[in-house]
């Protein structure tokens, strides 16, 4: 009858029922109900049963203009890249969220943030619940960032932390890293359950509130029920930020997820060094590093991310496949998007590709999610297919429609200008978007309007290269 009966909370999505079962069913996950004290899970604390109705307080209403001014509303990391994603610094009294894997390098990136704010002379604060005082200062004297004057502490209950805080000058940030580890007064379930993270996490954002400090909350994220995920608090905190980055590259990759105060599309590259986290300003150079010039079944995409073009390389394999049904797999890209892709060359352009396996592989751990990578994914697609390499000066841009046209897509200029100053002569792109560049780009524009028309330039180069060890199809050429 009354919510404060719903003691099973979901430990991956929060949702709450009054009886143990083996899978959630809001989620669907198994093994993931944790009994939480009566008053947990969601719309927790009522009012008890016979108290009369709390009387209303009267509080003032501001204008929305004017108001007082205080000083600077953003504050500036210092680190272009994370600024970036932020939209300019973080905001006061807000709450930003920065969601990653486990071992990612979240604690690394704030302590540097954190360093170079108190450097600028900022009193900035750091509680770890993870680490102790002398397992953080150890890594902030790897970085050789031990002088900076950040105040630090080992602590995990969030009334204590929230005391020791209001004294003295408030601060202007804190990381509580990480949020996982807090707990409250306030409710009685164990740390790291839902309860007890959403409990904390909404005292520290009174706080922030109220204080005008920011702060930001490590959350890792966790595949299996046993901590809670930070998903339940994103929908409270003011920004989300995602820090990902596979652990085969060095690159990690920042990504806003959800901004109240900044665009969300923008990203910040990191490269993981000996000596910490490095910005990388030119995310191209990085990603075209390491490119296999001259072999089939690559084609160099001219993306934008955010505000900012970045270049990368798509490849791609089309194998013989020796299954009932052949694999389509992807790394960095949609799946939907590449079966839709794989469609139209097939049902368009005479491309057969049932008997092959597909791979496709976004270089250097970036997920993509323009939708006008299709044409360099399906130049790519073809390139292995036929055997044959696209030129290695040429980048691709554009987006595939059902039946098979290309259609325009943003910012062209700056794509093109981006890949000019790497060293690009060529550009493949659709046909509608000359107009917008209007001849000044200094590249060789060669314009498609539609997909039949890459298929059959690209299978035309694969012919030229017909040898006798060859034994892929030219697309087109089959039936
Ligand atoms: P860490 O910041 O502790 O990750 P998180 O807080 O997200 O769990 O980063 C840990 C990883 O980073 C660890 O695998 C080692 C690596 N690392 C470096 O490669 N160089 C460095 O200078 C530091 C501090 C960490
Ligand atoms: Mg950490």
């Amino acid at each position: 009858m009354s919510k404060r009966h719903l003691s099973f909370v979901c430990q991956n999505c929060g949702a709450a029922t009054n009886r143990w079962q083996g899978k959630c069913d809001a989620c669907g996950e198994w093994n993931t109900l944790v009994e939480e004290g009566a008053g947990g899970g969601i719309g927790a604390r009522p009012a008890g049963p016979g108290k009369p109705p709390r009387k209303g307080r009267t509080f003032a209403l501001e204008p929305l203009s004017g108001g007082e001014a205080q000083d600077a509303p953003r504050l500036k990391s210092g680190m272009a890249e994370l600024d970036r994603v932020t939209g300019g610094g973080f905001v006061r009294g807000s709450v930003l969220l920065m969601a990653g894997d486990p071992g990612v390098g979240k604690s690394t990136l704030l302590i540097q943030a954190t360093a170079s704010l108190a450097n600028a002379g900022h009193r900035v604060v750091y509680i770890s619940g993870e680490e102790a005082v002398a397992q953080v200062r150890l890594r902030a004297e790897r970085l050789g960032l031990a002088k900076a004057p950040v105040e630090l502490a080992a602590e995990t209950a969030v009334e204590d932390i929230i005391a020791t805080l209001s004294e003295g000058k408030t601060p202007r940030l804190v990381i509580i890293d990480s949020i996982q580890t807090m707990w409250t007064d306030m409710v009685e379930s164990a740390p790291g359950t839902v309860t007890q993270v959403r409990g904390s996490a909404q005292t520290l954002i009174r706080f922030a509130k109220r204080s005008g400090a920011a702060v930001i909350l490590v959350g890792h994220v966790t595949k299996d029920g046993q901590i809670a995920g930070p998903r339940v608090v994103e929908h409270m905190v003011d920004a989300v930020l995602s820090f990902e980055g596979e652990g085969s590259h060095q690159f990690r990759i920042l990504r806003a997820v959800k901004n109240r105060f900044g665009p969300t599309d923008e990203i910040g590259v990191f490269e993981m060094t000996g000596s910490g986290l490095r910005e990388v300003s030119n995310p191209s150079e990085l990603f075209l590093s390491e490119r296999d010039l001259g072999s089939p079944g690559t084609a160099v995409f001219a993306g934008i991310e955010g505000t900012r073009p970045v270049l990368v390389e798509i490849q791609a394999l089309v194998a013989p496949t020796s299954l009932g049904t052949p694999r389509r797999a992807v790394v960095g890209w949609d799946q939907s998007r590449l079966s839709m892709v794989l469609a139209v060359l097939e049902a368009h352009c005479g491309v057969k590709m049932g008997g092959y396996d597909v791979y496709l592989n976004v270089a250097g751990g970036l997920r993509i999610v323009e939708p006008a990578a299709d044409m360099a994914a399906a130049a790519a697609l073809i390139s292995s297919m036929a055997n044959a390499p696209l030129p290695a000066d040429a980048v691709y841009f554009g987006e595939v429609s059902l039946s098979g046209a290309v259609r325009p897509v943003a910012q062209s200029a700056a794509r093109l200008k981006e890949a000019s100053k790497l060293g690009f002569t060529r550009a493949v792109l659709p046909e509608a978007a000359r107009s917008e560049v209007n001849g000044d780009s200094g590249m060789t524009l060669q314009t498609v309007s539609n997909l039949v028309t890459l298929v059959s330039e690209i299978a035309a180069r694969g012919e030229k290269r017909k040898g006798p060890g060859r034994e892929y199809p030219v697309p087109g050429e089959e039936d």
